[in-house]
């Protein structure tokens, strides 16, 4: 049987963090043996909010690129590419926007949030209103069944469907409705508890050197009644036990188990986590970092995975103008 097809999307306006691993690389990393799965650089998404300074939004989408392959995506078996290499993502989205009536944009909750949190970036653009018009154009470029995504990204997979929905009732059927594929992963907090953020520098970098890995994780708040290492803790509530959970989920239990019996001292719990966190980055730090200091591997990827976006793209417009009459 032939497999479905997964298509997903990342925004390169910064380094990658253990929160994308949990939140969306062990997962995309699965998918690939039971999915034909395309990963795309979203770099025409993050101009959308680094306009300002797009200075950047090359570097970090090669950067991202070299970690996704050192985290095990593997360009063999998924096609890893980039959008603006693909400009009928451009040619879509336009389509695809005059059949979007601007209420569905409005009325979409994270437009309204990213409006208010991004102020400073002043987005409010004709091009990030339509921002949800433009991942829907990645999606149905590719006809995706499926959307591996967090649970922020739900609105915009609710327009999309709506989108193919509206398109494929006006000019018959083209698209087919994609389905959200939420992560399983409960979102990692930040090392200070707060959301994961750039802004706020609260995380661990997939590039980080071992001594900034270990002094982060030293710096983590434990459960806050546990003063002497004679109380019992509450693993439920300390965040050093979430990441636990999230990494070594096998070690998650006797960990609990022993903070409950004041069995082990949170400076040792956290001590054991950072070399456990240590010693699963730094094949993945040298291994992305090998990969950054060759180019030509990382270009010879890049065209490969524009060849077979583009070929796909190529036959999804050929549909489109077809039921265009163009
Ligand atoms: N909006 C997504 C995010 O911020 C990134 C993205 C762009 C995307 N195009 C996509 C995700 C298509 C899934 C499918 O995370
Ligand atoms: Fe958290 Fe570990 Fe301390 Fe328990 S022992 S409170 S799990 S750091």
């Amino acid at each position: 049987m032939e497999k479905k097809r997964i298509l997903s999307g990342m925004r390169p306006t910064g380094p990658l963090h253990l929160g994308h691993l949990v939140g969306a690389l062990m997962n995309w990393r699965e998918l690939q043996s039971d999915y034909e799965c395309y990963y795309m650089i979203a770099d025409w998404h993050a101009l959308m909010s680094e306009y300002h300074d797009s200075s950047r939004i090359a570097e970090f989408g090669r950067i991202m690129l070299a970690e996704w392959i050192a985290c095990g995506l593997d360009p063999q078996r998924s096609v890893l590419f980039r959008q603006s290499d693909v400009p009928e993502h451009c040619e879509l989205h336009l389509i695809l926007s005059t059949v979007t009536p601007i209420g569905w944009l409005e009325r979409c909750p994270t437009y309204k949030e990213q409006l208010q949190e991004l102020a400073a970036k002043e987005v409010n653009t004709y091009a990030f209103l339509g921002y949800p018009v433009l991942q829907a154009a990645d999606i149905l470029m590719y006809r995706a069944h499926l959307v591996p995504v967090g649970e922020d990204q739900l609105p915009h997979l609710e327009i999309t469907r709506e989108i193919a929905r509206r398109f494929n009732g006006l000019f018959g059927a083209v698209f087919p409705e994609p389905q959200a594929k939420l992560t399983p992963t409960p979102r990692l907090l930040g090392l200070d508890r707060r959301k994961m953020s750039k802004s706020y520098g609260n995380y661990i970098a997939l590039g980080d050197e071992p001594d900034d890995i270990r002094r982060k994780i030293m710096s983590m708040i434990t459960d806050p009644q546990r003063i002497r290492r004679s109380d019992p803790g509450h693993p439920e509530i300390c965040n050093v036990h979430d990441y636990y959970a999230a990494f070594f989920p096998g070690e998650a239990a006797a960990v609990a188990e022993r903070c409950r019996h004041a069995q082990v001292g949170c400076t040792d719990c956290k001590r054991r986590l950072g070399e456990g966190l240590v010693e699963m980055l730094s094949p993945i730090c040298s291994r992305r970092n090998d990969l950054l200091a060759d180019t030509a591997t990382l270009d010879r990827i890049l065209e490969e995975g524009r060849q077979r976006a583009q070929a796909t793209a190529h036959a999804t417009m050929t549909a489109v103008r077809q039921a265009l009459k163009f």
